[in-house]
């Protein structure tokens, strides 16, 4: 269980480090707030985006999810289903 709130896609999808100034990044279904983070300015990581899931991309990555500890995780992301 967790006291996270749940977001929408279209929440998230603001959250791309241009329309709002807070930088988001959906992993396995939690949203992390990467705005702290020099390697995601402007929601930009090498070639992906903030503002998605990008669980599928993580196996193009040089590293593993470890990266994702040192970020809070600030909700859940919903399955869309209602959304
Ligand atoms: C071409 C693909 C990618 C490259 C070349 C890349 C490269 C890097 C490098 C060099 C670092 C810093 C060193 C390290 O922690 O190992 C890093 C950190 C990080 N990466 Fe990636 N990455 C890629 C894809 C991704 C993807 C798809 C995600 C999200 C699912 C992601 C999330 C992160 C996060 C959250 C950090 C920590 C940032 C920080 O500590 O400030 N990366 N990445």
């Amino acid at each position: 269980m967790t006291d996270l709130p749940t977001y929408t896609k279209s929440q998230l999808a603001l959250r791309n480090g241009q329309d709002k100034p807070e930088i988001w990044v959906a992993y396995k279904g939690v949203i992390y707030d990467v705005t702290e983070s020099r390697l995601w300015r402007r929601g930009q990581h090498y070639e992906h985006w903030a503002g998605q899931d990008l669980t599928d991309e993580l196996p193009d990555a040089p590293h593993t999810d470890e990266v994702f500890e040192r970020f809070k995780a600030v909700a859940m992301l919903s399955s869309g289903l209602s959304s």
